[in-house]
């Protein structure tokens, strides 16, 4: 069984040997924690990392290392962040091709549960299955999954640009950074070297946590595009900075009437899916560690320097 195969990756975990510079971050976790280097393998390791980013952590074999999640309120720096409302609908804050921000649920397939079972979503035609399939995908890239390209596990095809994706969020600074902490504590509560993930870190706030940056090439096969996630005034300005590209008079996101398309939300803030679970499920947890982990191991993950996704 998979979990019998982490845990015992887990358990050895701190005596895994050091990366090589020319096997990838993805290849080389996939290996070191699901043995086989495969498609479905690699796969299977960005689901893991990904819906634990997303809900925090649930797999029992971990280093020791406690997630919040994406979904559950912080304090990053003294600012208070709370990024469900964007995902639960909550917030007239998605590009759906118009000219303002459309509300829509992300958590219409079944919330954390389905998650908690490493899956996307309890059915494919959810908003929350697309999302989270395409974090799964892009993700995979970003650490460079070589095998990532056929049927068992799909190349990313959704929007090219992450800017137009995010741009009716106007994310700021705290917010960016607090969903990249959880992508670095999610790695690195299965294992993964503190270089490693402080280099993932510094490769996402490069990449997406500046305003106004030139287009930049993510995926090959989308060229290079707009790619600035955070937008609002407390973003540090890119060097090279092309504001004129950009949007700049976007106002924050109003506050949804009514919940829009795919609804099922319960409009609590962590998860449709978590509201009356146990309150041990991750996302109960996270929400009651809501605080507790602020900037403590951000420097960690933001902090150095590294050459772009490899
Ligand atoms: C900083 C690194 C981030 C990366 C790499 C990233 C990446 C992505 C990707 C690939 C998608 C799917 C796009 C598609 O299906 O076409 C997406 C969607 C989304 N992201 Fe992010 N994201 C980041 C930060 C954030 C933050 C800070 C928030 C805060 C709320 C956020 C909220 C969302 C939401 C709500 C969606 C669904 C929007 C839609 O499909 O229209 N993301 N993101
Ligand atoms: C990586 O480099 C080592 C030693 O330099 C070599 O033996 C190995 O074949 C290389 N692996 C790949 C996947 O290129
Ligand atoms: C690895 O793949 C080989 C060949 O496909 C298979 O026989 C073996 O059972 C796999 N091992 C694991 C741990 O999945
Ligand atoms: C999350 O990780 C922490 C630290 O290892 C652990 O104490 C907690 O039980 C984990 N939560 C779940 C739901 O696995
Ligand atoms: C937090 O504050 C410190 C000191 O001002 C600063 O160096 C760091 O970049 C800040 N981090 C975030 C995520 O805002
Ligand atoms: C989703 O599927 C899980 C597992 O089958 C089930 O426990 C849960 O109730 C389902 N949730 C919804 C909203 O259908
Ligand atoms: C800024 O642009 C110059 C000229 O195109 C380039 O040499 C430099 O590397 C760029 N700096 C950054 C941080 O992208
Ligand atoms: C910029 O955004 C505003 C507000 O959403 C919109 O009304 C305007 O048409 C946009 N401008 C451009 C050039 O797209
Ligand atoms: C949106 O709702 C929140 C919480 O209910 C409230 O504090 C805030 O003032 C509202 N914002 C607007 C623009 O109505």
């Amino acid at each position: 069984m998979f979990f019998q195969t982490l845990a015992l990756a887990a358990a050895v975990g701190s005596a895994m040997a050091q990366r090589p510079a020319n096997i990838t971050i993805c290849d080389y976790y996939t290996t070191a924690l699901l043995k086989n280097n495969t498609a479905t393998n690699q796969k299977t390791l960005l689901t893991l990392v990904v819906n634990t980013a997303v809900i925090g952590n649930y797999t029992t074999p971990n280093v020791g290392i406690k997630v919040p999640g994406i979904l559950a309120p912080a304090t990053v720096n003294g600012t208070y962040v709370n990024l469900a409302p964007y995902f639960t609908g909550a917030l007239a804050s998605t590009n759906t091709g118009g000219s303002s921000g459309v509300s829509v649920n992300f958590l219409d397939g079944g919330g954390a549960a389905p998650l908690m079972m490493n899956m996307a979503a309890n059915n494919t035609n959810s908003n929350q299955y697309t999302l989270l399939t395409h974090l799964y995908e892009y993700f995979g890239i970003l650490l460079g999954c070589s095998l990532q390209g056929g049927a068992d596990y799909s190349t990313y095809e959704g929007d090219v640009s992450q800017y137009e994706v995010h741009k009716f969020m106007q994310l700021g600074y705290a917010q960016v950074s607090y969903f990249v902490e959880q992508v670095g504590l999610s790695a690195a509560s299965f294992g993964v070297a503190t270089e490693d993930v402080t280099a993932v870190g510094t490769d996402l706030m490069n990449a997406f946590g500046y305003k106004c940056e030139p287009p930049i090439t993510i995926v090959k096969a989308q060229g290079a595009q707009l790619q600035s996630i955070c937008d609002d005034d407390t973003c540090p300005l890119a060097p090279n900075s092309t504001c004129a590209a950009y949007n700049n008079t976007i106002p924050a996101p109003s506050n949804a009437t009514s919940i829009g398309s795919g609804s099922t939300a319960t409009g609590t803030a962590t998860g449709s899916g978590a509201t009356g679970t146990s309150t041990s499920s991750p996302a109960a947890t996270a929400s009651k560690a809501a605080g507790a982990v602020a900037g403590m191991s951000f420097a960690a993950v933001a902090g150095g320097i590294a050459a772009m996704f490899l």
